[in-house]
């Protein structure tokens, strides 16, 4: 089942993915959260710290997992998400770092790799509440179009189109990783709960394409439709396509 919630704009779907999460937390203090980077969180995450530092939310006792991390690229650099992570949410919460999962992309063996953090998600899981984005090209994580909704944690070679997306945080395209490591459709699946969140008017097509209810692998984010509880946050902007076909 997909709930929709439509909203006005980028604030109001970082709100409502506040709230879910909050909610959760208040329920279940020691919940496991997946958790995702890009831009569409962003405004989550700050929401969260302000819950944090305002609210007095404590995240002590929470376990997150994080989708995916992009392979030969440092731990500290500053586009890796391990950063990313560090400067947008964990470094400013209580959460303990060995509470707060993430694939390792220098591991020396990444299939290695791969099969513990497919046990880890199974160990501390299952997920109870996991935040996607949603790429461009329909991708969560980062399995990108034509991966199996078989998938467990696995290796990728990224799309261009993803590559070329994501050259605005890097100098130069020739920067921006070839492949990355992800948690497969499967892993994401497990997930007792799940929030897809999208903003803005590049992501239009795509959610026109999810609405389609057609579920194929050519489009990843489709299989949503088979999960027994997610939520799809989606501003005005992103829904735009759909409500002018009605
Ligand atoms: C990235 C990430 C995804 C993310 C998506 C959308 O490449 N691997 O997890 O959801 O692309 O990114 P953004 O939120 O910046 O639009």
């Amino acid at each position: 089942m997909m709930k929709v919630i439509v909203v006005e704009d980028y604030a109001e779907m970082s709100d409502e993915a506040v709230k879910i999460i909050e909610s959760q937390v208040a329920k279940n203090n020691n919940a496991v959260l997946g958790l995702a980077t890009g831009s569409t969180p962003i405004g989550l995450y700050k929401g969260m710290i302000e819950g944090h530092k305002e609210r007095g939310i404590s995240y002590q006792a929470i376990q997150t997992v994080n989708l995916d991390e992009y392979i030969g690229v440092e731990q500290g650099h500053a586009q890796s998400y391990y950063t990313f992570m560090r400067e947008n949410l964990l470094g400013h919460i209580d959460i303990p770092a060995e509470q707060a999962h993430i694939p390792n992309g220098q591991a020396i063996s990444l299939d290695e790799e791969c099969r513990r953090y497919e046990q880890l998600i199974d160990k501390i899981g299952p997920v109870d509440l996991q935040i996607l984005g949603l790429g461009e090209n329909g991708h969560i994580g980062f399995n990108e179009p034509g991966t199996s909704s078989t998938t467990t944690t696995h290796i990728v070679a990224l799309d261009e189109s993803t590559r070329q997306s994501n050259a605005r945080f890097f100098n130069s395209i020739d920067e921006v990783p070839t492949k990355a490591i992800t948690m497969g459709i499967q892993s994401i699946m497990k997930s007792k709960e799940i929030i897809l969140m999208v903003s803005g008017e590049k992501k239009a097509e795509a959610i026109k394409t999810l609405m389609s209810k057609t579920i194929s692998e050519q489009f990843p984010a489709s299989i949503l439709w088979k999960h027994n509880h997610v939520t799809l946050i989606v501003d005005k902007d992103a829904y735009k396509l759909v409500d002018s076909e009605r």
